[in-house]
Order: structure tokens, then sequence, then C-alpha cells
């Protein structure tokens, strides 16, 4: 049997954030024996990402932070990604995040892509306002993104709340928390694959 392996890529721009505390309230229900890896990008920046997709190999990272998250990304069996809701989508943060697995899906030896196929990409976000589908742009990044990659899918974990610890006053997220990662999560889809 696989032991599954929870990376929790932390997104926000301040420490103990609402996104945090959500992803933490779920990831209380996981079982003891699966690991947790919580990751802050915050404070483990990640440099800005330069395509040289077409001019040159990547060279696979050995040290820093970027070394730190390809590997800690190619250990896990299931990657959260939390981000708070900036501009209706991922915060820089974990764009930046994204960004550099286009470098990785080109580095020799990572066998990036073969390696996170099959694995699962989950998201907990937590935002101001209350009509949850102005968070479309950012399920849709994520959702497309494990669709591109050959990932399941085991959607978006909504909170809300403005400043730090409003989202422990959003109880149907707390309940929704209790049982998201039970969720089953099958393999992501484009849209336009959808049956
Ligand atoms: C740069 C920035 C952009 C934001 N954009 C949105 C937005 O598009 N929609 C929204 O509902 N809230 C938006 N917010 C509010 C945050 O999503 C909200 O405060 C959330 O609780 C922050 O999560 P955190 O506490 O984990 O950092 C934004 C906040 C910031 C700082």
């Amino acid at each position: 049997m696989t032991t599954r392996r929870f990376l929790f890529v932390l997104g926000s721009s301040r420490p103990d954030g609402n996104t945090e505390l959500l992803a933490r309230r779920a990831a209380e229900q996981l079982p003891e024996d699966i690991e947790q890896r919580w990751i802050d990008l915050a404070e483990h920046p990640l440099p800005d990402f330069e395509d040289l997709r077409h001019d040159s190999d990547h060279v696979r990272p050995t040290q820093g932070n970027v070394a730190l998250l390809l590997d800690a990304t190619l250990a896990a069996t299931d990657v959260v990604i939390a981000s708070p809701l900036y501009w209706y989508s991922v915060s820089a943060h974990v764009k930046r995040y994204l960004d550099h697995w286009s470098g990785w899906l080109r580095t020799p030896g990572a066998d990036f892509k073969a390696t996170m196929a099959g694995r699962t990409l989950w998201g907990v976000t937590a935002l101001a306002h209350e009509e949850q589908e102005v968070a479309d742009p950012l399920v849709g990044t994520l959702s497309n993104s494990a669709a591109y990659l050959g990932m399941r899918f085991g959607g978006v974990l909504l909170g809300n709340g403005s400043k730090p610890g409003d989202v422990l006053a959003d109880c149907e997220a707390l309940t929704r928390a209790k049982t998201f990662f039970e969720q089953d999560a099958p393999l992501a889809r484009f849209p336009y694959e959808a049956a």
C-alpha cells in the first residue's frame, strides 16, 4: 500500500492567515500515518521564473528554495495549494511556484510529468467576497494545471474571511474542512473533455 505524503504549499503574503487556518483544520483530519509537510512560500521565496525552455536545458537545482520546492513536490503524493484569493486567482507566490513547474517539466532527470501523473492536486483558499463563484478562476487554474499534468484533482476548499481569523467564523467552511480530504479525487479533465 502506498503511504500518502501531503505537501501543503502556503501562498499567503502574511503569516497565520485565513487560508492557512482553514488548511490546518482540514489537515487535522488526516490519519496520523499520512505524512504532512508544510512549506510557506513567503519564508522560502522562489526567484522569478526565467523561461529557458527553448534556449537551453534546465539544470536540476541542487540547493536553495527551488531545489527545496522541486524535491518536496516530487516527493508528495498529494500537493495542496493553499492560496488566498488575490484578484480572483492564486497569489503571486503560488503563481511563481506554478511557473517553476514549467521549468521542472524540462529539467533532465526530474521526470516531473511522469512523476506527477496520477498524483493529486488540492486547493484551499480564503476570500473576502461572500459569493464563492468569484473564485472560479483560481479553481480553473488548479484544475486545468492538474489536467495538464495528468493529475487527479480533489477540488478547492473555500472559506470566507477578510482579516486573519475571520474564517473561523465560517461554520460551513469548517464543516467542509472536516471531510475535505476524504473526497474522491478523479483524474482532472480540461473543460472541453468533460463528458
Ligand atoms: C492583493 C490582494 C488581493 C485580493 N483580492 C481579492 C479578491 O479578488 N477577491 C476577494 O474576495 N478577496 C480578495 N482579497 C482578500 C483576501 O482574499 C482575504 O483577505 C483573505 O482572507 C486573505 O487570506 P489570508 O488571510 O490567508 O492571507 C485580496 C487581498 C489582497 C491582499
